[in-house]
Order: structure tokens, then C-alpha cells, then sequence
């Protein structure tokens, strides 16, 4: 297959990730026949520096004319007194809403070599895996009104049918090809837009028959979280109770370093990128752990260009490596071997 992917570097240990990232798959592309053709351009930080923009239409155009967006990380304290215009993280909440990326998708695994420094016990921490499909272009961050005077504030929760439906049926998908169970996550017993949710979560299931499907109220998903991690496959939510329960579930796996994740639309194009950010106190000291932006690549692979095999190909490699006991510094610990960023990914490479 011939695929056009936009490589957007971002700020701090973005390019070193990336870099990393896109050896992988070339090495990926000649095992399997592929040909990847890459673009790359500038957001965040480094495009303000640049462009004077965080979003420049330069950036747009090539993300327009590929197949899918690879996505480092943006920010850093170079930028954090810009005015709002010109801030790094405005270049993503941009970038998501121009292509109308509504499915942020965050799979939280356990991994079995760093199951030690995971803050749970280790027997509930190792057979976690699931995936958190958080609505991200509505909701609380988005709605109307939004303002405040000296005396009062107000931010607008609005939800439509329509853009429940298709988060909903993107969680529905998604469980398909796993355990086929889905959690939606809402607070129906006091907000509206939660009622209409699970209205609509109801009437979708009626066209996933295989799929079973179980409502949770925001707060008892927290605990649960916690106390029974492994009792969840796909968990479906909107945009404000996803974004905390998904950085909740993060911490899971022990490591910032190796979670990927996508924001997606329904036609499979998509910007996958890690969870994690520009790490600015280890920037340009080829320190990072890569494995999250890989791991992102991998979710590229798999969902918007349907290479299942290349997908889990990658995954099995950065899995054996870690096995092998070779890792970056943020996972260093007794029996480890400490690499760089170069070192690590020349394995996953041997590895592939
Ligand atoms: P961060 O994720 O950049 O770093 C938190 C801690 O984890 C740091 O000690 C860092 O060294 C470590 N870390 C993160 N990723 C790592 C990796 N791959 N390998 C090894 N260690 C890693 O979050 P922080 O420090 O809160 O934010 C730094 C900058 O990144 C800020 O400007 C923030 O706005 C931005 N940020 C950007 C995100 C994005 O682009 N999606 C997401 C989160 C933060
Ligand atoms: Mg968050």
C-alpha cells in the first residue's frame, strides 16, 4: 500500500520521539512492501517561533494531502507567558477541531515488564486492558455561552443528538473487535445531557447486537478505576468526565512514557500522537522513551490504514524489548538496562 503521512515534530522531546516513531515505520514499510511517504511541517512552540502562528496553513495543507496526521507533542516554558492566540496548545485544540477529530481513543495495557511500577497490585494491574473513548470536540469546553463578569462565571454543557451518535458508534466499532463490551460513562441522575446520552447509547445498541453493553455513573467509574480496572474493555464518555477518567486510568500502567493515543473521525482519518508532553527538563538529551509516539504509529497502522498484522508487529517488538530488560531512563529500575532514545529504538528495529 502507498500512504501519505503528515509528521508534525512539535516542541521538545517531540522531534526525538517522532524521529523515532517514523524509523520504525520505515523499517515496518520495507518488511511489508509498503511505501509511506512523509510530510513534514511545524506546530506549536517551534511554529510560532517560525510562522508567528502555532497552526500555520502550511501545516494544514500538508495534513490535507495525507492519509493520516503523526503528532509529537507541543509546549514548553519558552511560550507559556504567548497570548492565546499564540500558544503551542492552541495548535492542537485547532488542528483536532479544523478535521473535526470528535474520537479521542486512549488504550490503557498493562505492561508486563513494568507491572512493578504500576500503583496498583500487580495481579489487578496485569490483566488491565481497555480503551477510553472520550468525545473531544464538544461538551463543557466548547459550548455557548462561555464568560464571565466580576461577579459570576458560566461555561455551557451542550450536547446534540448527532454527536452523541457517532462517539457512541465509534466505542460500538471499537468493542467489535475486542471484547465486545462497552461502559458508557454519564452522571444521568442529574444532568441533561447525560439523560439524552444514554438515550441515545440505548437506541444505538439495537444495531451492535454482539456487543453487550453496561451504564456507569462518572463516580463509580472513578472508584472503579481503581478497585476493578480489569471489569472494563471500552469505556465510552463525553469530553470533560473523559478527560479526567482518562488521565486517571493512565497511571495504570506505570509509565507516562508508553501510552499512545488517536483522535479520529468516522471516515478513519486521524492524528495519533502520545499521551504524554514535551518533557522540556529531558528535551534534546536523547533520554526519552520513543515508545509512546511507536505505539501511536502503531494505532495509525491499524485504524486508519487497516494493517492489523504491521500493528501488532510493532507492538510485540516494543514489548520484547522492554522484555529483553532494555529501557530509557523514566522506566529504570533493578534488573533494567538503561539506554537512550537511539538505542532503545534500534531494538525495537532489531526487534521487527
Ligand atoms: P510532560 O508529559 O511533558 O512531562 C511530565 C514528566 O514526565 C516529566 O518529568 C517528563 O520528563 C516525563 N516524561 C514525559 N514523557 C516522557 C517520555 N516520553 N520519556 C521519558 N520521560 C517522559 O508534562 P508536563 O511537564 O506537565 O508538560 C510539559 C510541557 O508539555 C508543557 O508545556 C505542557 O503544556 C506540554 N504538554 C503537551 C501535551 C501535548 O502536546 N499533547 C500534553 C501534556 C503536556
Ligand atoms: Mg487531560
Amino acid at each position: 500500500m502507498k500512504k501519505t503521512i503528515a509528521v508534525l515534530p512539535g516542541d521538545g522531546i517531540g522531534s526525538e520521539v517522532t524521529d523515532a516513531a517514523v524509523k520504525v515505520l520505515q523499517s515496518i514499510a520495507m518488511r511489508y512492501g509498503h511505501t509511506f511517504h512523509l510530510k513534514h511541517a511545524s506546530i506549536g512552540g517551534s511554529a510560532v517561533d517560525a510562522h508567528g502562528t502555532p497552526l500555520p496553513d502550511e501545516t494544514i495543507a500538508a495534513c490535507e494531502a495525507s492519509d493520516a496526521i503523526l503528532l509529537g507533542a507541543v509546549g514548553g516554558p519558552k511560550w507559556d507567558k504567548n497570548p492565546a492566540h499564540q500558544r503551542p496548545e492552541k495548535g492542537l485544540l485547532n488542528i483536532r477541531k479544523h478535521f473535526d477529530l470528535f474520537a479521542n481513543i486512549r488504550p490503557v495495557k498493562a505492561v508486563p515488564a513494568l507491572l512493578g511500577s504500576s500503583p496498583l497490585k500487580e495481579e489487578v494491574a496485569k490483566e488491565v486492558d481497555m480503551v477510553i473513548v472520550r468525545e473531544l470536540t464538544s461538551g463543557l469546553y466548547f459550548g455557548e455561552p462561555k464568560r464571565r463578569t466580576e461577579k459570576a462565571a458560566v461555561d455551557t454543557l451542550v450536547y446534540t443528538r448527532q454527536e452523541i451518535e457517532r462517539i457512541v458508534d465509534q466505542a460500538f466499532e471499537i468493542a467489535r473487535g475486542r471484547r465486545g463490551k462497552v461502559t458508557s460513562v454519564d452522571k444521568a441522575n442529574v444532568l441533561e445531557t447525560s439523560k439524552l446520552w444514554r438515550e441515545v447509547v440505548e437506541e444505538r445498541k439495537a444495531f451492535y447486537p454482539d456487543v453487550e453493553v453496561e451504564h456507569m455513573l462518572v463516580d463509580s467509574a472513578a472508584m472503579k478505576l481503581i478497585t476493578d480496572p480489569r471489569a472494563f474493555d471500552v469505556m465510552v464518555t463525553e469530553n470533560m468526565f473523559g478527560d479526567i477518567l482518562s488521565d486517571e486510568a493512565s497511571v495504570i500502567t506505570g509509565s507516562l512514557g508508553m501510552l499512545p493515543s488517536a483522535s479520529v473521525r468516522s471516515d478513519g482519518y486521524g492524528l495519533y500522537e502520545p499521551v504524554h508532553g514535551s518533557a522540556p527538563d529531558i528535551a534534546g538529551q536523547n533520554k526519552a522513551n520513543p515508545s509512546a509516539a511507536i505505539l501511536s504509529a502503531a494505532m495509525m497502522l491499524r485504524h486508519s490504514f487497516g494493517m492489523h498484522t504491521e500493528a501488532a508487529t510493532i507492538e510485540e517488538a516494543v514489548m520484547s524489548v522492554l522484555e529483553d530488560g532494555y529501557c530509557t531512563g523514566d522506566l529504570s529500575g533493578a534488573g533494567k538496562r538503561v539506554v537512550s532514545t537511539e538505542r532503545f529504538v534500534e531494538k525495537v528495529i532489531e526487534e521487527l
